[in-house]
């Protein structure tokens, strides 16, 4: 029988993980079934159905919204970068039916910035708009890369403190914001068709502005930054992809090619 995967979420039917995960499969000359599974939104039900996938031979498991913190919760061991996030999105079956807790959203969105768009970190101002669990998930991993700054900026600024404070990093309010080489937007505003409320300004001198949200058409913040001077822009496709590269290792040992398989991806949703 082939190695069994899954991804837990609510909602979950449109989830692009079993693409991404059986192309994965196919460069290592593998089959994999990796099925979606639709979990009630309490720790409860997370739990039950996580123990039965893994009972019933399930190897590894993709979390997504809103579940993350749950498998954190429940995870019997933690990365250090799961840890840091306060989140797990990537569940593997250890000896003993123990499961590990690890969190690849940082990496992936990283690795996606470096590799595939080819834009380095190191040495640069990074801002990163949103102070939730997105944002959470991913400083840890930037700091790694050396930048110059890390500043975060969310509409409820007290949040953003509270982060700033517990990574030692910067905190500016929207109106204070000054020129970022590097611009994250880890807010949820586009699934509303909305863009926070930064200043035009802001986008002047960047090299890249990165929504972390994804779509066929470029998102509100793309746009907006465009308008206003970015000089290159780029949706979430390639962190989806990248971040299931990541767990993809884990769980196989093999670490997948992901430019073909965000190009192949980038075509289904045209
Ligand atoms: P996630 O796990 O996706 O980060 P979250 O923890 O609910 O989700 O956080 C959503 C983030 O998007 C928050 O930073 C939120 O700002 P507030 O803390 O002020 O609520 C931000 N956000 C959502 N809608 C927004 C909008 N229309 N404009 C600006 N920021 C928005």
């Amino acid at each position: 029988m082939a190695a069994q995967y899954t991804v837990f979420g609510n909602p979950i039917a449109h989830s692009k993980s079993p693409q991404i995960h059986t192309l994965f499969a196919a460069q290592q000359g593998a089959t994999i079934w990796y099925e979606r599974i639709l979990v009630e939104n309490s720790p409860q039900h997370f739990q039950a159905a996580v123990r039965q996938f893994f009972a019933q031979g399930g190897l590894g498991a993709n979390v997504t919204v809103p579940f993350k913190q749950y498998a954190f919760d429940l995870a019997d061991e933690l990365s250090q970068r799961a840890q840091a996030a306060g989140a797990v999105n990537t569940l593997i079956l250890l000896p003993e039916n123990r499961i590990r807790g690890d969190n690849t959203d940082g990496v992936g969105l990283v690795h996606d910035i470096q590799h595939n768009l080819t834009f380095s970190l190191q040495n640069k101002k990074v801002l990163i708009i949103g102070a939730g669990g997105a944002t959470r998930g991913v400083i840890l991993p930037i700091a790694e890369q050396n930048p110059a700054s890390i500043t975060v900026a969310n509409r409820t600024h007290s949040k953003a403190i509270e982060l700033a404070k517990q990574f030692g990093i910067q905190a500016a309010e929207f109106a204070d914001l000054q020129q970022y080489d590097i611009i994250i937007n880890a807010t949820s505003s586009g699934l509303q068709g909305d863009v926070p409320d930064v200043p035009a300004r802001v986008f002047a001198g960047c090299q890249l502005a990165y929504d972390m949200l994804y779509a066929a058409q470029p998102t509100p913040f793309m746009q907006f930054a465009q308008q206003n001077g970015a000089a290159q822009t780029a949706d979430g496709l390639g962190m989806l992809v990248c971040q299931a590269a990541y767990a993809f290792e884990l769980w196989r040992d093999f670490v997948p090619e992901t430019a073909s398989v965000i190009a192949q991806m980038r075509e289904n949703m045209n």
